[in-house]
């Protein structure tokens, strides 16, 4: 299978550079100082579909001015671009499953050589089969040991809602495809009806937003991720917050948590 799949490196670049410039243009305000004092290294964030992964890393990225790298954000934009990643991915997207380790793998090893991670990253979506957990730790390990000096460890943040509430949140989910801001129809609307308040584009629905799509989503996370939280919950350099409260309550969880697992040098 190996032999028919794109490589994965030649299609992060466009997407990591448009993550650059997004840090630059929101990040900085608060970056500045919070960054200054406070090295956040690499953050995993686990979770179910719709946990708000990805809506923590936004504010993660502009609190720390440390890039987002979103597995399923690069999937997208190849799929946008029509890159043979992107066509090799979509249709399992679309049904649910995931795509196969060696094509994220590559992606992920591709898009940790740019600069920009160097005071630490934001791992969202990745990685969820333990497969991809293996593979991260021994490259981590393989860097750690070129660079030869021993960088700050991974540390884990496992997110929790419960199933009703997840499906709520998907179904209701919209996104602006111009600067990916996340809103929800019934959390976070926009301020004019499915349009972007930034940037004044029609918001998108992800086609994996339905119903049928997020319980196949639901199985693989259950018989595939789970393992992976089990697995850096056993190396202790992990918390799990509720991410069923507001928003700004849930980063603050996430924020104190980061802290105190630095602080513990665990
Ligand atoms: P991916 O894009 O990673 O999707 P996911 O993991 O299913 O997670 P979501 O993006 O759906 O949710 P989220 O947790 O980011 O929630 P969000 O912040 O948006 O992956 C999609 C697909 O790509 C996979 O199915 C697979 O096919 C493929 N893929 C990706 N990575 C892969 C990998 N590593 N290996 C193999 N395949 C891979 O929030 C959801 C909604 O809730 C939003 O509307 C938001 O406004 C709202 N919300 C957030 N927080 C709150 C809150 N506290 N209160 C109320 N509403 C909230």
């Amino acid at each position: 299978m190996t032999a028919s799949l794109p490589r994965a490196d030649a299609f992060v670049d466009a997407r990591a550079g448009r993550k650059l410039q997004t840090l630059t243009s929101e990040s900085v305000h608060s970056s500045a100082s919070a960054g200054s004092v406070f090295l956040p290294g690499p953050i995993l964030l686990l979770g179910a579909p719709g946990v708000g992964k990805g809506t923590q890393a936004q504010r993660l990225m502009a609190d720390f001015g440390i890039p987002q790298i979103s597995t399923g954000d690069i999937l997208r934009d190849n799929i946008a671009r029509g890159t043979q990643l992107g066509k090799a991915a979509k249709t399992l997207m679309d049904q649910g499953q995931l795509v196969p380790d060696e094509l994220v793998n590559g992606m992920v090893g591709s898009r940790l050589t740019l600069a920009d991670v160097q005071r630490g990253y934001i791992l969202d979506g990745y990685p969820r089969t333990l497969g991809q957990a293996e593979w991260l730790d021994s490259h981590l390990m393989s860097l750690e040991e070129s660079a030869g000096a021993a960088p700050l460890p991974l540390v884990a943040i496992s997110i929790q809602v419960d199933q009703q509430e997840l499906l709520r949140r998907i179904t209701g989910r919209r996104i602006c495809p111009v600067c990916k801001t996340i809103y929800n129809i019934h959390s976070k609307p926009p301020q004019n009806d499915n349009v972007c308040d930034n940037e004044g584009s029609p918001l998108q629905h992800r086609s994996d937003d339905t119903e049928q799509a997020f319980t196949e989503r639901m199985k693989a996370y259950h018989s595939l991720t789970a393992p992976v939280i089990e697995h850096y919950g056993r190396q202790g350099r992990f918390r799990e917050v509720d991410g069923s409260l507001p928003v700004e309550e849930v980063t603050a969880s996430i924020e104190k948590a980061l802290r105190q697992l630095r602080q513990a040098g665990e």
